[in-house]
């Protein structure tokens, strides 16, 4: 494990994410009400960039393509892709997959992502 610098804890307002490119990987970085948090970028159903979807419940990323949501902060299923409707004969092959996290920490406003 090493830590990363990746941006200004300024520079990702409140309820707001950044993808941004770190060790050859892009990750989204989210600010919420509790801190900050990362995941990979890409969803577990079939790639799409979660940094094009939105969060929604102050808590949650929603895929822009089949609408799947995952808990910013494990990483958890929360729904799994469930549009446009049919989407679901799919799933038998692509299961859910929780997405990978990395530890924020805030260090004198730079925020640093353990990887
Ligand atoms: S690619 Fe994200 S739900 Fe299908």
């Amino acid at each position: 494990m090493a830590q990363y610098p990746v941006c200004l804890a300024e520079d990702i307002p409140m309820n707001e994410k950044k993808t941004i490119k770190v060790n050859g990987e892009k990750i989204l970085v989210f600010h919420l009400e509790d801190g900050f948090y990362a995941t990979q970028n890409s969803c577990t159903h079939l790639v799409a960039p979660l940094g094009r979807g939105k969060i929604i419940d102050g808590c949650k990323i929603q895929c822009p393509f089949h609408r799947a949501r995952f808990d910013i902060r494990t990483g958890a299923v929360v729904d799994w892709a469930n549009f446009p409707p049919g989407i679901q004969l799919l799933n038998v092959i692509r299961s859910e997959k929780a997405l990978k996290t990395y530890k924020v920490t805030v260090d004198a406003g730079k925020l640093m992502v353990e990887m």
